[in-house]
């Protein structure tokens, strides 16, 4: 499809398969640093450079970052930090996110993660070849972050399907009412305990933190944990496919398994090449109409971040469709943002990634791919392998 034709269509519908995304956001990019596209039949804009993003995920005034939220999942859930702006944003991103700081991370016990990671590779193990996007990567986020809040292991799976379902509130609205309220009244009891008795655990301690004197009512409780998970868990189900996609098809499963010394420059450089989150949505103001890099861009206009253009930014990565693991640029991906709304989970995504690496690594040494079906990264905002067949 040409370039016109690609841009004529609804970006909601954009699909792009692995590099075909990459080289159509090149063309997009040699158009100019802000480009129009369509957006569910409504006129918005895409930011494409490096340059432009890095400016842009700053500049809260003309592209207020809750707008796109309050709109998003806050609806559904409640407001959240990512729904409010300014000093209450501050203090809120503050109370909901101390598990998440580096130091806590470093703290954390990595055994949990890896015991996860083992538990499911038990189960598949024996049969020689799977689909590493059922049996692995879909499933590992949800159980890590339902023990991370002390469920019980036999209520993971219903936990993991409330999560996800509240992830699909755009497209299937009932399903995700009827999750949340399920999550909702499931959550009740739990912090009426922990609140009683505190233990080591997210709940307990987002119950019991004070910062400035406030702490958080029930309301507020339930919609931090529902953004927290359902923010940390399908970009880290992403990540994780894209991050094996890369590796598998590059050549590159053995290097980092012979030389563990290369994996952690192999996850930075995953998350660079095909980013989970490769589109964010911002919004100008209600009433102002406003200019970035030189566009006048209407009031009330969605302008989505282009992470996935920026990652590939020439300008500032060399041979930016390389998969290349040893990489000496300074610039940062903008994978997990920048700025004041930058991801509070990268910490503990890193560290999931890296835990689930050594573990896979260590038990599926010969890993590969049988197939190529499914396998490229897809998709328009979150982009990930539909299918991962493999032999080990
Ligand atoms: C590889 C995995 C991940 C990716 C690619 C990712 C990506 C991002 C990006 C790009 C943002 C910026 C949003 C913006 O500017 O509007 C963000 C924010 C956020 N992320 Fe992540 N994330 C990941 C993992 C996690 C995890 C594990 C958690 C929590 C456990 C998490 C929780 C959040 C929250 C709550 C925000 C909102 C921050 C704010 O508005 O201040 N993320 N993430």
């Amino acid at each position: 499809m040409n370039k016109q034709d690609q841009l004529a269509q609804d970006f909601s519908t954009w699909e792009l398969p692995g590099l075909e995304l990459h080289r159509f956001m090149d063309e997009l990019r040699q158009m100019g640093s802000v480009v129009p596209i369509t957006y569910y039949g409504t006129s918005g804009y895409l930011a494409t450079t490096h340059d432009a993003l890095t400016r842009a995920f700053k500049d809260t005034q003309n592209l207020p970052p809750e707008r796109a939220y309050q709109l998003g999942i806050a609806p559904l859930i409640g407001e959240n930090f990512q729904s409010m702006s300014g000093e209450r944003h501050r203090l809120y991103r503050k109370l909901a996110t101390p598990t998440f700081r580096p130091k806590m991370v470093d703290k954390m016990d990595s055994a949990m993660l890896k015991d996860v990671a083992n538990e499911l590779i038990d189960k598949f193990v024996a049969a020689g070849e799977a689909d590493l996007t059922k049996t692995f990567t879909l499933l590992y986020p949800y159980i890590v972050i339902a023990r991370m809040l002390g469920i019980p292991r036999d209520e993971e799976t219903k936990f993991a399907d409330w999560v996800v379902g509240l992830l699909h509130f755009t497209s299937d609205p009932e399903r995700a009412y009827r999750c949340r309220d399920e999550l909702w009244t499931y959550l009740d009891p739990v912090i009426e305990d922990r609140r009683r008795s505190p233990k080591g655990d997210v709940i307990s301690q987002l119950i019991h933190d004070e910062v400035d004197g406030v702490r958080m009512d029930d309301a507020l409780l339930k919609s931090h944990i529902g953004i927290m998970f359902s923010a940390g868990s399908s970009t880290t189900h992403d990540s994780l496919g894209n991050l094996l996609y890369a590796l598998l098809t590059t050549g590159n499963w053995a290097r980092v398994r012979d030389d563990e010394a290369l994996r952690d420059s192999a996850i930075d450089e995953a998350l660079r090449w095909e980013a989970a989150v490769s589109f964010l949505p911002r919004m100008t103001p209600e009433t102002t109409s406003v200019v970035i890099e030189g566009v006048e861009i209407p009031s009330n206009t969605f302008v989505f971040m282009g992470i996935a253009s920026a990652n590939h930014d020439p300008a500032r990565f060399d041979n930016p469709h390389v998969f290349a693991i040893d990489r000496t640029e300074e610039s940062k991906s903008m994978t997990f943002g920048h700025g004041p709304r930058m991801c509070p989970g990268m910490h503990l995504a890193r560290m999931n990634l890296r835990t689930t690496l050594d573990s896979l690594l260590e038990r599926l040494p010969n890993l590969e791919l049988t197939s190529l079906e499914g396998a490229a990264p897809s998709g328009t905002i979150f982009r990930h392998p539909t299918k991962l067949l493999c032999r080990f």
